[in-house]
């Protein structure tokens, strides 16, 4: 089917409607990529077709020089708060008075109000012509690179007759899951993290280049038009949004029409108020409008605000507050959280007498000393955070990482290359018992297939295990009491902890997660040492001689060993049966010294054929040099092929590898 290009405009112009205004997809991307690269490549075969509403023209190739100034026509003005139900009342009930009429018969429309910063945006003859920023209400700052870029911002209106001249007035704001997004972008770029998604959008508008704004997602909602010169008459206000919305503009999510009751505001208030945190957008109140225009008109303007509506706030998000103390919590892995403990506050509706600091970093950004108040911040449903310190105190003192763990008081170290700090007590700290016995029966250790992270956590917070060795005291009625297992289930979790008993001594050393100790050492550490009992005993000196063992993996062992709470544990979980074979010297490794790498998907695990070429004696790497003796490629393998292939690395399928194996 060949489209014309106007077709294929209006084609890739209807999906991107249904997708970014009424959250309707109608194609596949892999449908809209393709037609949306034979658009480009009309486009750029034929420069002069090219026409200002395409999908193509959203996003401009270069940064803008500077931001131009325009003047507004119309002036963009601000709401007057309430923060009550009473001053809700009150200022329509002031309204009424003024037009000589009982309160409760204005009729009313709520909106949700967005959270997120004010723009105009100007179409003249129903194509996009310009949009700009509110500034100080005359005069703001033109932003069309910017709000081009925004999907539910129409470039053409959807009608065949447009007025000569509309201007939207709306929202931009950023949603909830691309702040998180944008976040988590920035974190893992190491570039400055927004503190909540009206600066996030904010920020993403007031800035240069579009390229930028065009990854951000996001979105405009109109509340209001500006100048218009068309032929339509609008007698209310609803009506004037629903025409936006005919025009291809996106609606704000529970708009709600009645009469300016005192209950009426109650119900509205409290139901806006349960809503809020399961909206995708950060709304920080609800708007309430006298939806009649011509009352509208004959109300007018009080110093910078209309008298016809009014903004009800939600309750602050921000307070400030006293720093009482730092707490560190250890986490299930042994990392030290330092906490803020604060004289409660109450933010947003709740009471709040905790913030996270995160790590130590976070503290020296905040530059937060013992003695200072806060700025604590709420985000709907984002749990509270220290924004920056308020106040300093008169008698600073430093906050400092405690040099020994607060559950077990082991000693804390640094984690090296990172903001954290961690406990080293491992096995015998408390705070991280689940995560100590989910690795001890994980696959790659003890391998009880059976007992799974999920049974793990629910057996530990019932307090039903603590130690390692509880595993082995399990009776069948503790697990089948547990909620959705029966009995037979409860057996099968019995008998593969009963069969895991029989181990090898390098797994077992690998289970007990001693740190720096994973499969590898814990494999080249038993077969150096042969039995327990020697690895116990064993000297740093004499690990260090262990291939692969260096200074701080031998240190580790030996402080592991040397603690009597660890040697108690080591001793309980044997004397519950837990047993292996001493190692014996190795069997032949014809692959002795070469280094093999596994890519692509292959039928086998790619554990097991990890495991299978170790034995052999070869060692498994995870990328290709001139030194890989061999490249086993699955399905669909990728780079590292490709580079086996350039350096002339030897490389063989699954089915070739077995073959040779067995052979
Ligand atoms: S109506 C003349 N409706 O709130 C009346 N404003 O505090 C113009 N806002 O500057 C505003 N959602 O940026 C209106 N549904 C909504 C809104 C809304 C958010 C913002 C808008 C305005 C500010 C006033």
């Amino acid at each position: 089917m060949n489209l014309s290009y106007e077709q294929l405009v209006e084609r890739i112009n209807g999906w991107n409607h249904a997708y970014y205004v009424l959250d309707n997809p109608l194609v596949s991307d892999a449908e809209y990529d393709h037609a949306f690269r034979a658009l480009l490549a009309l486009e750029t075969e034929n420069p002069d077709l090219v026409s200002p509403e395409s999908p193509s023209q959203r996003v401009g190739a270069s940064p803008i020089a500077e931001f131009k100034k325009v003047e507004h026509g119309v002036k963009m003005l601000s709401l007057a708060n309430a923060f009550s139900v009473q001053e809700t009342y009150d200022f329509f009930d002031k309204a009424a008075k003024e037009l000589d009429v009982p309160p409760d018969s204005l009729a009313i429309f709520s909106e949700p109000k967005l959270d997120g910063l004010a723009i105009t945006i100007h179409y003249d003859n129903g194509l996009f012509s310009y949009a700009a920023t509110r500034g100080d209400g005359q005069v703001g700052e033109d932003v069309t690179h910017n709000i081009k870029t925004i999907q539910s911002v129409p470039l053409k209106l959807a009608t065949n007759t447009p007025p000569e001249k509309l201007e939207v007035r709306g929202e931009v704001f950023m949603p909830k899951a691309a702040f998180t997004k944008v976040n988590q972008l920035a974190k893992q770029q190491n570039s400055k993290v927004f503190v909540n998604p009206r600066n996030a959008a904010a920020g993403t508008v007031r800035q240069m280049n579009p390229q930028i704004a065009a990854k951000r997602d996001l979105q405009f909602i109109p509340y209001n038009v500006g100048e218009y010169q068309g032929e339509r008459e609008f007698t209310r206000h609803s009506e004037m949004i629903d025409y936006l919305i005919s025009l291809g503009f996106r609606r704000n999510p529970h708009c709600y029409a009645f009469s300016g009751g005192f209950e009426a505001f109650t119900e509205n208030y409290q139901r806006m108020e349960q809503l809020r945190d399961s909206l995708p957008m950060e709304i920080d109140g609800i708007v309430y409008k006298i939806d009649d225009l011509a009352t509208q008109t004959a109300l007018g303007f009080i110093a910078r605000s209309p008298k016809w509506a009014v903004a009800r706030k939600f309750p602050a998000q921000q307070a400030i507050t006293q720093l009482l103390g730092v707490d560190f919590q250890v986490g299930r892995t042994g990392v030290l959280t330092p906490v803020a403990r604060l004289e409660p506050v109450f933010v947003a509706g709740v009471t709040v007498s905790n913030a996270t600091l995160h790590n130590m970093d976070e503290i020296d950004r905040l530059g937060l000393c013992m003695g200072d108040s806060v700025d604590i911040q709420r985000a709907g449903d984002v749990i509270p955070k220290v924004a920056k310190v308020a106040e300093q105190g008169e008698d600073r003192q430093p906050i400092i990482m405690p040099a020994r763990c607060p559950v077990c008081d082991s000693p804390v170290i640094r984690i090296e290359g990172q903001a954290a700090f961690r406990c080293t007590g491992g096995l015998i700290c408390a705070a991280q018992g689940a995560e100590r016995i989910e690795h001890y029966a994980s696959r790659n250790c003890m391998n009880i297939v059976n007992l799974g992270t999920k049974l793990i956590e629910l057996l530990y917070s019932k307090g039903i295990i603590h130690a390692i060795a509880d595993i082995y005291k399990l009776k069948l009625e503790d697990i089948a009491s547990l909620d959705g297992l029966g009995e037979k289930s409860a057996q099968n979790v019995l008998d593969s902890i009963e069969a895991s008993k029989t181990t090898k001594l390098r797994t077992f050393l690998a289970a007990l997660g001693i740190p720096e100790v994973g499969e590898g050492g814990s494999k080249n550490v038993a077969q150096y040492f042969k039995n327990l009992p020697a690895i116990q005993a064993a000297t740093f000196e004499e690990l260090i001689q262990v291939p692969d063992v260096g200074p701080v993996t031998a240190k580790s062992i030996v402080d592991f060993f040397q603690d009597a709470r660890n040697q108690a544990i080591v001793a309980d979980i044997i004397n519950a049966g837990v047993h292996w074979v001493d190692e014996q010297p190795e069997q032949a490794q014809p692959l002795a010294g070469q280094t093999w790498v596994l890519t692509g998907t292959m039928s086998m695990p790619r554990h097991d054929a990890k495991a299978l070429l170790e034995s052999l004696g070869a060692k498994v790497s995870g990328s290709v040099s001139k030194k890989t003796d061999c490249v086993v490629a699955g399905a669909e393998a990728g780079s590292k092929l490709a580079k086996a292939e350039e350096l002339g690395v030897r490389v063989i399928d699954e089915a070739t590898f077995l073959a040779e194996l067995h052979g």
